[in-house]
């Protein structure tokens, strides 16, 4: 089944997920596995490592803005995150894959984006010691988000109704697979990797100027306060929206007029989707895959 788009384009139709190696993808993080596998890291890389919709953009630019806002201000203003923050796994037809963008890049550091389980992160990373940062967020509104996510991209599978959707994502039939063992995964590798931070979504909303400082300590960066107070402001839910850098609005394949990349950005968006049964499956459920960690998660602050 072929889509056709407001311009009458003929569209490719929705990938098909399939099991690779235990873990649901789709042909886009599948087949430049080898180049992928084969990245050549370099100490100071930094990972941006997520599960989906867990603020992968937001903390990209927290992280662009902080390295490169003051020395190179043109680059946030002429080039979108995601050739500033290369999406190492992604590969689309007649594009540049992420593998390519990534070895191009002209910064140092560079900031490289992986949507990864643990398991899956190229090797060179490990060895190189590279510092990581992943961020988590509450399952319930991941779930959400990523819902909105599939309508509104095209490289995504149909996610069919909320109630089929939400099914899909408990037994972790989404790119990417299962959220559950992603975040568990990536927590108990934060055991031996030293140069691991592990944040949650949760708190960037919370405290957005106390993440950025946990971060500055984390990657040893120590702006000013000016400076700092500037970048908070900048990655303010509002601004990133409007601006057209960060909210993939320049991006063909997101159709921004079925919802937004950049969409509410709330805590407890769950609760105006999920009806009290669903809540309360979704629970009994959750507590059987979270029991022996120690990874906790607020689903509303
Ligand atoms: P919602 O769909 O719940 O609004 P990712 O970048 O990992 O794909 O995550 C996207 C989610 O992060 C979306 O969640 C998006 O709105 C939210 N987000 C992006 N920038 C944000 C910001 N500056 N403040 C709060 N949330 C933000």
């Amino acid at each position: 089944t072929k889509k056709i788009n407001i311009f009458q384009m003929e569209l490719p139709p929705r990938p098909k997920l399939f099991d690779f190696h235990g873990v649901s993808m789709t042909k886009c993080f599948t087949d430049n596995w080898d180049n992928v596998q084969n990245v050549k890291a370099r100490p100071d890389d930094i990972l941006i490592a997520t599960y989906p919709k867990a603020g992968t953009t937001w903390v990209s630019q927290i992280l662009d803005l902080l390295y490169f806002g003051q020395t190179s201000p043109e680059r946030q203003s002429s080039i979108p995150i995601h050739m500033r923050v290369p999406f190492l796994d992604l590969c689309r037809p007649s594009q540049p894959t992420g593998k390519d963008l990534v070895d191009q890049l002209p910064t140092s550091p560079r900031l490289i984006k992986s949507h990864l389980p643990v398991q899956f992160v190229p090797k060179s990373f490990w060895e190189q010691n590279c510092r990581i940062v992943y961020v988590a967020r509450n399952a319930k509104d991941t779930a959400v988000s990523y819902f909105h996510f599939g309508r509104m991209n095209m490289f995504q599978p149909e996610p069919g109704e909320w109630s089929s959707f939400l099914q899909h994502f408990i037994q972790g039939e989404v790119v990417f697979g299962s959220w559950y063992d992603h975040v568990r995964g990536w927590w108990e590798k934060k055991q031996t990797h030293s140069k691991l931070h592990y944040m949650f979504y949760e708190d960037l909303i919370e405290d957005t100027g106390r993440e950025i400082d946990r971060l500055c300590s984390f990657l040893g960066l120590s702006p000013s306060a000016e400076e700092r107070e500037r970048i908070r402001g900048a990655v303010q839910f509002d601004n990133m929206k409007k601006n057209k850098m960060t909210n993939y609005s320049t991006v063909p394949s997101m159709d921004l007029k079925v919802s937004s990349f950049i969409r509410k950005g709330k805590v407890g968006d769950w609760k105006n989707h999920f009806t009290v049964a669903q809540s309360e499956q979704f629970d009994e459920d959750y507590k059987k895959k979270m029991k022996n960690t120690t990874l906790q998660f607020r689903t509303e602050i």
